[in-house]
Formats: structure tokens, C-alpha cells, sequence
């Protein structure tokens, strides 16, 4: 079955602990925490704190997504946040093993998130550390943009390289994910579907989820 992270960045952040139980009884398997520095991308969001905060209100997993410059900085925050994978952008890794180590100290699980313009070449040497590939679907920063050209054949080729490796990796798509694109980036090879808007905007998301899992149900790898 697919797996839907909804992407708190789109909530309503004057009750973000409402909208968190409504989308876990929406349906959705995992919450995504963008971490946003105002420099790496033009835009700041959520917290350590908020995480911290609003990890009481659901049992589910938290992916965190570090939009930032230099990550090793952030990720001691963490250790005690329970987040369950730790999601970091490609071209802000000086020392991508460093980085990943930190990572699986803390007993976190490794995300990559590659954006629009980074090639596979370089990141594909350390598909063996990763738990997750992401793949953005639009420039990183700010929630709502539609989907870019292209995300199914990148998906494709990840997925490629991804199953070449003896290692499990999930691959995962974030940014623009709607439900009428959801069967393609399924069919292309993706595991998760990270979506914002088009969860916390609808009007009825159990109805949203639910028709998410039908369009990507007939996908052979699901
Ligand atoms: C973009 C963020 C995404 C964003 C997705 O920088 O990383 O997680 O919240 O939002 P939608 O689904 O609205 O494109
Ligand atoms: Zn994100």
C-alpha cells in the first residue's frame, strides 16, 4: 500500500495539534516536518520545538525534512525528539558519511532529498547508507507549487539505481503531489508520497486519502 505523509507545513498553525489527529484519523501514515533556515531557501517553517510539541498528539511516524545549510548543526536537536527519519538535501553535504553517521548514532533513519537540478551521479555512491530517497518535485521552499515536468522519469531512473543497489531504499516524492498525479509517480516507482496542500486544503481529506489509495492501488508495486 502507498505510503502518505502529510506534510504539516499547509496545517493551520493556529492548531497544529487538531491537525495533526485529523489527518492521522484522515488516514495518512506519517507526518513531514519541513525545517526551513531562510537562507538555504527563502522561506522559514517548522521547528525542533514543534515537533517536540506535537509529538504527544500522534503515534505515527515523523519524518524530518532539513531545509537548511549546514544540517550537522541542527541535527543535535534531534536526539531527543523522536524523529524517525531525518531527511537531508543533497547539495548542503560537505561530508556526506559524517553527516549520515550522525544521523544513525541517534538511531534515526537516513533520508537524501535530491533536488530538480541535482544529477543522480553524485548521490548514487551513497545509496548503501540510505533508508529513503527523495526527490523533489519543485524548487524546495514554500508549499503549493505545481508539480515540475519530468518527476516520473526521475522517479524511474531513481528507482533504477535504487533496486541496482543491495541495499532496501524507499523512494519518496515531495512537492506538487496531487491526487490527479498520485497513480503516476506511483507507477514511476514511488514508495511515499509526501503531500501538503492538497491534504490540509481539502475539504473532506479522509476522502482525498481514500481516493489516493484507489488511484495507486493498481500500481504493480502496490
Ligand atoms: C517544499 C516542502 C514540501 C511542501 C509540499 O519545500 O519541502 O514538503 O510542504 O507542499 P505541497 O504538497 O503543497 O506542494
Ligand atoms: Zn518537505
Amino acid at each position: 500500500m502507498i505510503h502518505i505523509s502529510a506534510s504539516l507545513l499547509a496545517a493551520d498553525y493556529a492548531r497544529l495539534g487538531e491537525e495533526v489527529q485529523r489527518a492521522e484519523k484522515a488516514g495518512v501514515d506519517s507526518f513531514h516536518f519541513d525545517m526551513m533556515d531562510g537562507h538555504y531557501v527563502p522561506n522559514l517553517a517548522l521547528t525542533p520545538e514543534h515537533l517536540k510539541a506535537l509529538r504527544p498528539y500522534s503515534l505515527l511516524p515523523f519524518h524530518t525534512h532539513l531545509e537548511l545549510d549546514n544540517p550537522d548543526d541542527s541535527l543535535t536537536n534531534f536526539t531527543s525528539l523522536q524523529a524517525d527519519i531525518v531527511i537531508v538535501q543533497w547539495n548542503t553535504l560537505t561530508d556526506p558519511v559524517q553527516t549520515f553517521n550522525m544521523i544513525r548514532s541517534q538511531n534515526i533513519k537516513i533520508g537524501l532529498a535530491l533536488n530538480l537540478d541535482d544529477a543522480f551521479d553524485g548521490a548514487s555512491r551513497f545509496f548503501q547508507d540510505l533508508d529513503l530517497l527523495m526527490l523533489m518535485g519543485v524548487y524546495p521552499g514554500f508549499g503549493g507549487q505545481p508539480i515540475q515536468p519530468g518527476i516520473p522519469e526521475r522517479i524511474a531512473s531513481a528507482r533504477l539505481l535504487a533496486d541496482q543497489s543491495d541495499h532496501q531504499i524507499k523512494i519518496a516524492v515531495d512537492g506538487g503531489v496531487k491526487p490527479e498525479n498520485a497513480a503516476s509517480l506511483v507507477e514511476a516507482g514511488a514508495d511515499i508520497l509526501i503531500m501538503g496542500s492538497a491534504l490540509f486544503q481539502s475539504s473532506d481529506m479522509a476522502a482525498t486519502v481514500q481516493s489516493i489509495r484507489e488511484s495507486t492501488a493498481r500500481s504493480p508495486r502496490h
